[in-house]
């Protein structure tokens, strides 16, 4: 308001403030003209859309599923943060751990890189703090996880996963919002542009009708960890046929590229070692994550045979590695039927999960007879390093044996088993985007009137996401999408 309107507004007295208070209601009635699209109804997504309502733009989410929530709401480990007060200690290093992980990437667009991690890490205890105190969700349990220096990956204290948690309450508060609105089964299939600023969507809705939406776009359509057959066999052909934990689909990357966005790192995909083979379709393409927690707590791998070939507690990559070493049992999907074994008291240690993947039937309970002709020779091998507790009696040199405890083993002792393989989990690659999230071109420049945020966009982990990272990733650029569009829309109100 101008100098001039304010003392007018004085020279009136009550009046004037009532005047002013009316006016003050017709300009938000005026900036809600324009609706914000956001593509995917991931955490990033959601993350975005809760920004742009609280300053009362009007949301419209498209969602190609029939259910929101993306791959975010499976999300099982965690999000992480520093400082916060649910950390148990002092916590200073999470940039450098982060800066650590991406390795060797770090040496191109170096500066780039840094500022996306240090604003990453920078508004990571913030984004804890939107997520507990002016969401109210539960994350007060504190675990520390692989690459990790200090615990920062936080979660419900409750058995409720993180991903879960989150997703259902944001969702939930966004529903309440007459300004939000949600379709589902809905698939964007282009981006329209006018000049050079991109303007609205095209999309086609689950009736099979094409439709077109206009406003400045959100893109939060994930990675595409789920896209087997595209973007992953383009990008990584040794790749090509691995079973996924990620949800089969294509990816989003290219609605973008289309408009002049810039990719970076596509071929660094994050596989996780373990993934469920479920006994009842093991050819599926899409597997249950057997979680890192089962062998940390004590759980050992074996080959088909029974043999032991690894420290289980290696890096993701190494453990990838050495099972790629052996022969594959399956072409389509690529897979190894690698055996996770648990004794009694490690199955104790981890009851929670193991009963809910008994329940599902991709953990078993058996004997050690039932593990292939060598598994007793090496359970007994084994056995001997966890008795005398010494790592170099171990042919791996295991670090340390969780709750391991069958230091007698026979043809007849209880054992919990599940088959797994490598799956492809994390796409680190994807579009450049700068710290506000908006999406730049070749020439480094923002491409106005579009933002991406979450899986979908590349350079922020560089060679190795840290676990807890994404959903952070998500947290902190949604919400600056959210922040710099609904900028962006009042700005051309004026
Ligand atoms: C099993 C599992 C466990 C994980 N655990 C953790 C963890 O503990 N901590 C962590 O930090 N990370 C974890 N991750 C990774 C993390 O969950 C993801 O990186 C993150 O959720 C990605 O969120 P997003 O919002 O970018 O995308 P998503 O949550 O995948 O959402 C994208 C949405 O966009 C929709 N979409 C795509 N294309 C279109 C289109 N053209 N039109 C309309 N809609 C479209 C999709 O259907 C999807 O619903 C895990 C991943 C998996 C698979
Ligand atoms: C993050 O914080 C550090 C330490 O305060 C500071 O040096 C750095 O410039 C910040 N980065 C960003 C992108 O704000």
């Amino acid at each position: 308001m101008s100098r001039r309107n304010t003392l007018t507004i004085l020279s009136l007295g009550v009046f004037g403030l009532f005047a002013a208070f009316l006016y003050s209601k017709m300009a938000t009635q005026v900036a809600t003209k324009t609706t914000a699209i956001v593509i995917g109804s991931g955490l990033a997504g959601l993350s975005a859309a809760s920004e742009l309502i609280s300053h009362k733009i009007p949301v419209v989410m498209l969602e190609r599923a029939a259910k929101p929530g993306g791959n975010s709401i499976k999300a099982s480990s965690g999000i992480n943060g520093a400082p916060t007060k649910y950390q148990p200690e002092k916590d200073d290093a999470f940039y450098t751990d982060s800066i650590r992980s991406a390795g060797k990437a770090m040496g191109e667009m170096t500066k780039h890189r840094e500022d996306l991690i240090s604003t990453l890490v920078n508004s990571s205890a913030s984004a804890i703090s939107w997520l507990t105190e002016t969401h109210g969700i539960d994350l007060s349990r504190v675990a520390q996880l692989g690459g990790h220096s200090v615990p920062r990956t936080h979660r419900p204290s409750s058995k409720l996963p993180p991903g879960f948690a989150i997703v259902s309450n944001l969702l939930k508060s966004l529903q309440s919002s007459p300004l939000f609105e949600l379709q589902t089964s809905c698939t964007v299939t282009e981006l329209l542009k006018s000049g050079s600023r991109v303007t609205g969507v095209s999309y086609l809705a689950s009736s099979g009708n094409p439709g077109t939406l206009h406003g400045p776009v959100i893109v939060a359509g994930g990675g595409f960890g789920g896209d087997t057959t595209g973007l992953l066999a383009k990008y990584r052909p040794d790749l090509a046929n691995y079973p996924s934990t990620n949800e089969e689909q294509p990816g989003v990357q290219p609605l973008l590229t289309t408009i002049g966005a810039h990719l970076i790192d596509m071929p660094l995909i994050q596989v996780h070692p373990t993934g469920f083979i479920d006994p009842a379709s093991p050819s599926a393409p899409v597997k249950f994550l057997a979680a890192e927690m089962l062998r940390g707590e004590g759980g050992i791998l074996l080959l088909p045979t029974g043999e032991r070939f690894v420290n289980e507690l290696e890096t993701r990559e190494h453990i990838t590695k050495a099972i790629e070493s052996q022969g594959s049992t399956s072409e389509t999907p690529k897979q190894w039927n690698i055996q996770i074994v648990l004794d009694e008291d490690t199955y104790q240690a981890a009851k929670s999960h193991v009963d809910f993947y008994m329940s599902k039937g991709l953990i078993r309970k058996s004997v050690i007879s039932a593990l292939g002709d060598n598994a007793l020779s090496s359970i007994q091998e084994y056995a001997k390093a966890v008795e005398k507790k010494d790592p170099s009696l171990d042919e791996f040199h295991r670090p340390s044996f969780g709750h391991w405890s069958l230091t007698e083993p026979t043809l007849e002792s209880t054992v919990y088993v599940g088959t797994v393989t490598p799956v492809i989990h994390f796409t680190m690659g994807g579009v450049v985007t700068n710290t506000d999230a908006q999406v730049l071109d070749e020439q480094q420049k923002p491409i106005e009137g579009v933002w991406a945020a979450g899986e979908v966009a590349g350079g922020v982990h560089g060679g190795n996401r840290l676990g807890g990272s994404s959903l952070l990733e998500c947290v902190v650029f949604g919400r600056r999408a959210g922040e710099t569009c609904a900028a962006y829309l009042q700005s051309q109100q004026k």
